[in-house]
């Protein structure tokens, strides 16, 4: 892609002029922006760059050590892996309130990265400048998906909240690009189709899939389901048509038979939608048996789950995530 050869190239120059012989940070979530933000500085200023990844340990099937392989193994990119997994498991069991669960998140998430750079300014420099990966839809926009202009459906969590409690200047190299000019970008940087093509993801992860309040073993029991689900929508050749698709495990059981027994466990609700910003939502109109294979293979190889639902919502009135 000749303009974003461009583009790069330029952005190389520009951050080297703002960065000198400084050093930065980057909070890397697991999503495509701050990846591409990350290997671009990195192209830029090489050992200057530390990544930190947070990893709550809300993160879908092997997603949180894809990102460590990628970037370690991959691109060779300093990167801090944090275990958090205990403390933000611990701090969100029996917390069942949606808006609760996410300042939990929220805050834990700004505590540990700030804990870490705090380690990382010990054995050397102390960064000067915080690396996001900020487009220029979240610059206009910087409420992107609340409902009204006064109610607060959700609180975001996202790396935003992390400049102005940390003082430090910000790298944004991403700030004039929309989110198809981001993969464009990611793919000319070697970035891994599969990784650039992603669905979006939330930052409090599976943590807001589990109504009702999360534990290890539910957390698990959604993983599991959640693969299975991705997996088909694979193998359909559904996935790039679709632009979220994910599994909800519900606080309520229900009565089945399996063999000749009763079994009595949870119910997992489907989700899928098409949306050109998130903001608005359709329900995927799936074909029925394609519905009926993955909920035959999830009550079959996932132990937790005897009934599968689809969710036929759409945004309004229903949000894409159910909390
Ligand atoms: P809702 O559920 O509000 O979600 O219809 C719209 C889009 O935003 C994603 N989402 C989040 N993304 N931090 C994020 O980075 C969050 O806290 C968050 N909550 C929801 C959601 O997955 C969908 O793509």
């Amino acid at each position: 892609d000749w303009s974003m050869s461009a583009f790069r190239e330029e952005a190389i120059a520009r951050i080297r002029a703002q960065v000198g012989p400084e050093r930065v940070i980057c909070a890397l979530s697991g999503g495509v922006d701050s990846a591409v933000a990350a290997v671009l500085i990195h192209e830029a200023i090489g050992e200057q760059l530390t990544c930190i990844f947070v990893d709550h340990g809300l993160m879908r099937l092997g997603e949180g050590e894809q990102v460590v392989t990628l970037f370690r193994e991959h691109f060779n990119i300093p990167l801090v892996h944090v275990d958090a997994a205990d403390l933000f498991i611990g701090e969100l069991t029996g917390v069942a309130d949606p808006e609760t669960k996410r300042k939990i998140i929220g805050r834990l998430f700004i505590e540990v990265f700030e804990a870490e750079a705090k380690k990382l300014a010990l054995d050397g420099k102390p960064a000067k400048f915080l690396a996001q990966g900020t487009l220029y839809p979240d610059v206009i926009e910087s409420v992107s998906f609340t409902g009204g202009p006064s109610v607060t459906i959700k609180s975001h969590h996202n790396v935003g909240g992390l400049p102005a409690r940390m003082n430090m200047q910000l790298v944004e190299p991403l700030r004039e690009l929309f989110k198809d000019e981001v993969r464009a970008l990611g793919r000319t940087l070697g970035l891994p189709e599969t990784f650039i093509g992603r669905h979006p993801f939330p930052g409090p992860g599976l943590a807001i899939r589990v109504p009702g309040g999360i534990s290890r073993e539910k957390l698990d029991v959604l993983r599991q389901a959640d693969a299975i689900y991705l997996d088909e929508i694979r193998k359909a050749g559904l996935y790039d048509a679709i632009w979220q698709a994910f599994a909800v495990l519900l606080p309520v059981q229900t009565v089945g038979v399996m063999g000749d027994g009763r079994t009595y466990e949870n119910v997992l609700a489907l989700r899928a939608v098409t949306s050109v910003d998130g903001m608005t939502a359709d329900f995927y109109p799936y074909d029925m048996t394609f519905l009926g294979r993955v909920a035959t293979r999830i009550i079959n190889e996932v132990k937790g789950v005897n009934r599968v639902v689809y969710d036929v919502t759409s945004k309004p009135p229903g949000t894409i995530e159910w909390e």
